[in-house]
């Protein structure tokens, strides 16, 4: 069965140049979601753009700013990218060790917390923490990259995040991030996510508001 879902594009595969036309251009095309995928350098082997460049762009949009950390120890930046003015803060299960305490710093800086865990990390990392995440992010490619290939085994993964949200009757989301294409997206959705970042499937077919359509209309039919 098809199912409502978010389109998150992911900047990563936007023009760095026109950062803020590409924001402005997402809101008149109708998306609410915008994903920033900041990489340190460490974590991936890319290095983007951190809390001063999100900050000055969101003076100028009032998107969703999903932001997705690839970086180690991101619990000594939490503050920043409160102050910067990022919704939801997602960050890896394999980049902080007390994971615990840097999701409740999260939620204590007034963010939404999100956790993403790399296509080989097991689901049993979600377990304990699950009822204090309003999102789970499976990578459905190793980060660091636009445009990789889909992983397959990650289909099980969703599915079955989704149905341990299911079972506690929990509302949090299911976001799936890398090698999603029109092709793949109502799959994905029926397999459980709710929210879908498409990096290079997006920004590589303007207009925006041709493209999200084309999406809306793979995944709701
Ligand atoms: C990968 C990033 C993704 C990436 C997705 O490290 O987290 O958000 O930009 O890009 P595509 O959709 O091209 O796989
Ligand atoms: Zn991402």
């Amino acid at each position: 069965m098809a199912r409502e879902f978010i389109l998150s594009p992911s900047l990563l595969s936007s023009d760095f140049g026109n950062l803020q036309a590409e924001l402005e251009a997402l809101e008149k095309a109708g998306l609410q979601w915008v994903h920033w995928d900041v990489m340190d350098g460490a974590f991936v082997p890319n290095i983007t753009f951190g809390p001063p460049v999100i900050k000055a762009l969101r003076r100028t949009s009032s998107l969703f700013f999903d932001v997705h950390l690839m970086i180690e120890r991101p619990e000594r930046y939490i503050n920043d990218f409160a102050g910067a003015g990022a919704d939801l803060l997602c960050i890896h299960a394999e980049s902080t060790i007390h994971l615990e305490r840097s999701l409740s710093a999260i939620r204590e800086a007034g963010m939404r917390v999100g956790l993403s865990l790399n296509p080989a990390t097991p689901l049993a990392v979600v377990d304990y923490v699950l009822p204090q995440l309003d999102m789970v992010l499976i990578m459905t490619v190793n980060p660091g990259f636009g445009g990789q290939s889909f992983i397959p085994f990650c289909k099980d993964k969703i599915k079955d995040v989704s149905a341990m949200i299911k079972a506690r009757n929990l509302s949090t989301l299911v976001q799936v991030d890398g090698g999603v294409t029109l092709e793949n997206a109502r799959e994905l959705s029926e397999l459980g996510a709710d929210v879908l970042v498409s990096g290079s499937a997006f920004f590589g077919y303007p207009p925006y508001s041709t493209r999200h359509q084309a999406f809306k209309t793979a995944v709701l039919g």
